[in-house]
């Protein structure tokens, strides 16, 4: 019998997250029991759709670290997927600046080799500078697939709160598949 997998989708302030119940279903719909992390501006932005995000994928809806001695309330992870993950989170994963704690997250899956796929969106004008490239250097050396530019995401220009199409199927096929890849 297949064991469902975990797959912990973590999702910052950019709008595809917009579209996080679709990708929900698309990922269940691949055999993957998602846990949702929001930032808290995420959060903010779905504030309506928090409990509905919850009942869908049957674990609750997360965005603040919990308090001390309370019990985790998720099943460890198999993978992630970080998208959209804004220019600051993705720095803020790079650089391991965790007050937040879906950046928290995401800093220890590396510790502990979770396979793990990054959809970053900033805009053109955001990704030229200079730290950007440094932060998808050293998430790339850490073992994320960074899915950005030729292979993922291509950024629009800035100046518009449209940042253009977001190929979420890119990033759920690359989390499947290394998911699937490591046992
Ligand atoms: C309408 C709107 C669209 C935005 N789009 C983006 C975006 O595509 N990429 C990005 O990096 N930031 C974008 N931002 C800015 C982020 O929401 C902001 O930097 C926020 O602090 C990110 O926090 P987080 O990484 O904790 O989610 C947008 C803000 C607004 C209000």
């Amino acid at each position: 019998m297949t064991q469902t997998r975990t797959l912990y989708l973590i999702c910052s302030a950019a709008p595809p997250v917009f579209d996080v119940a679709r990708v929900i279903e698309d990922a269940q719909a691949r055999g993957w029991d998602v846990c949702l992390g929001l930032t808290p501006t995420a959060a903010h932005w779905l504030a309506g759709s928090l409990d509905g995000l919850a009942a869908l994928t049957g674990h609750p809806v997360r965005w603040q670290y919990k308090l001390p001695g309370d019990p985790d309330v998720w099943p460890p992870a198999d993978a992630l997927l970080f998208a959209p993950a804004t220019f600051n989170s993705v720095n803020a994963w790079a650089l391991g600046l965790t007050d937040r704690f879906v950046v928290g997250v995401a800093a220890e899956a590396l510790g502990k080799g979770t396979p793990a796929v990054a959809m970053p969106c900033a805009n053109a004008a955001l990704a030229r500078h200079p730290q950007f490239e440094q932060s998808l250097a050293t998430l790339r050396t850490a073992g994320v697939e960074v899915l950005y530019g030729d292979t993922g995401y291509v950024p629009g220009a800035p100046g518009t709160d449209d940042p253009g199409p977001f190929p979420w199927p890119l990033a759920l096929d690359a989390v499947t598949t290394l998911g699937i890849r490591t046992p």
